[in-house]
């Protein structure tokens, strides 16, 4: 399948660089051409000999060892590869790689190379929850370097958490996929919401909410890394539109309405993860609202149910919702999924900590009308989007069918 490939894998040091070799041979067993640089500590972990023997290619650690191939070689490497993988990446590499840093030869070939930069980070949990860690991940992502995992679970320090490097068969998969060029949702067009809305009361207040946008925006990346067309109908956030989505920016409710209305009848998918506020200020002032020593009272009128009305007006498209609750999850998405007529519904509970408004991960439960449910324990919300985007392609597989 990888047939004339060029995949350079660089190996960082942590203890899963064990699983480094696993991605090597199977790289090299779908025909890639695959080729090696480690850093130093990395062969603290495994031996460049083991990996040199699997990718049947030399392994590039130092700089200034003698040139194996080439005169200039990690200018040459970079320009060979038609992709990288980093894995596992640790956080120092992460680090490296956000402010271009080029102190040895694995950095210096990711700065050099014009390629697609895939990273897997491995670390302990709070090392990735660390908000420097999350400041570089957000860095590397507005680049467009593509990062898969990690996952949830046992750590080698002897705790449990996020931070395990993905397993290196979803790692090829996903290096697959992305070479073979085709996503499962090639030629479908995909339509996401994120951020919260604002409500203005006058020209410098509004009623808000506590979304960031990040769950959104995953979506979206994640949608487009899949083959979709995606739009993404945001309210204000700091997050950079994903490479290769079309952003609508809006503010209010009303405007929302109307952005993801207007485009409903060509989308084949939609994905409502935005908090909309169900209410908005009655009467917007002109001018600021001045203080006067006394109580005030805000008249607040009903906003549209954007979702409700997709779910009323729905023929062959697909429609997620989202159910944030601070109770009775289940139950309360449960009702959520039915009313508004949605083929699957993610519930989380926003306030459990790592999941929810702000936070980098999120803990939910897809729930589907027939009954099913899958829950996912804490994962990166990319992690997240990328389930979701594999229950839209059979989604969509069962619509087209029937
Ligand atoms: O943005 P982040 O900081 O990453 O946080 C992510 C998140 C918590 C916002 C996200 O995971 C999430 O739960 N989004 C839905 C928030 C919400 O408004 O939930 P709700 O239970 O109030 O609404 C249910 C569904 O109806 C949602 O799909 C919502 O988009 C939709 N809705 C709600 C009200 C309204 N007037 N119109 C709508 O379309």
């Amino acid at each position: 399948m990888l047939s004339g490939k060029k995949i350079l894998v660089g190996v960082t040091g942590g203890v899963a660089a064990y699983k480094a070799a696993e991605i090597i041979s199977r790289l090299r067993k779908l025909n890639a051409e695959v080729h090696v640089a480690m850093t130093k500590s990395a062969t603290e972990f495994i031996a460049p000999l083991t990996l040199r023997t699997l990718s049947a290619n030399p392994v590039y650690v130092d700089m200034f060892d003698e040139p194996k191939l080439w005169n200039v070689e990690h200018i040459a490497l970079a320009e060979h590869v038609d992709l990288v993988i980093v894995a596992p990446a640790t956080a120092n590499m992460l680090a490296k790689m956000a402010i271009g840093l080029a102190d040895d030869f694995l950095s210096t070939v990711l700065l050099a190379t014009r390629a697609p930069i895939f990273v897997a980070p491995a670390m302990n949990h709070a090392m990735y929850l660390h908000p420097a860690t999350q400041d570089n991940l957000a860095r590397l992502v507005d680049r467009g370097i593509q990062i898969i995992g990690p996952s949830t679970g046992f750590q080698a320090c002897g705790t449990e958490g996020i931070g395990r490097m993905s397993e290196a068969v979803e790692i090829v998969e996903s290096l697959t996929r992305f070479l073979s060029g085709g996503g499962s949702l090639k030629g479908k067009k995909a339509l996401v919401t994120a951020g919260g809305t604002q409500e203005p009361l006058d020209p410098v207040r509004y009623l808000g909410n506590r979304s960031s946008g990040r769950m959104g925006y995953a979506i979206a990346q994640a949608l487009q890394e899949a083959g979709a067309e995606t739009v993404l109908v945001s309210a204000p956030t700091d997050f950079k539109t994903p490479p290769g989505v079309t952003r609508i920016s809006v503010q209010t409710a009303l405007e929302m309405y109307d952005a993801v209305l207007e485009r409903f009848s060509e989308i084949d998918v939609v994905v409502k993860a935005a908090a909309v506020a169900d209410y908005r200020p009655a009467v917007q002032a002109e001018q600021k609202i001045k203080k006067n020593g006394t109580n005030r009272m805000i008249e607040l009128v009903p906003n549209p149910d954007i979702l409700a009305e997709l779910g009323r007006r729905k023929t062959s498209q697909v429609l997620i919702g989202f159910a944030a609750e601070t109770e009775n999850l289940l139950a309360n998405a449960q009702d959520k999924m039915h009313r508004k007529n949605v083929n699957l519904l993610v519930a989380n509970d926003v306030t459990k900590p790592g999941a929810g408004f702000g936070s980098p991960t999120n803990i939910v439960s897809f729930l589907f009308p027939d009954g099913r449910r899958i829950d996912f324990p804490q994962m990166s919300k990319l992690e997240v989007a990328r389930n979701l985007v594999r229950e839209i392609a059979s989604l969509l597989d069962v619509e087209t069918k029937e």
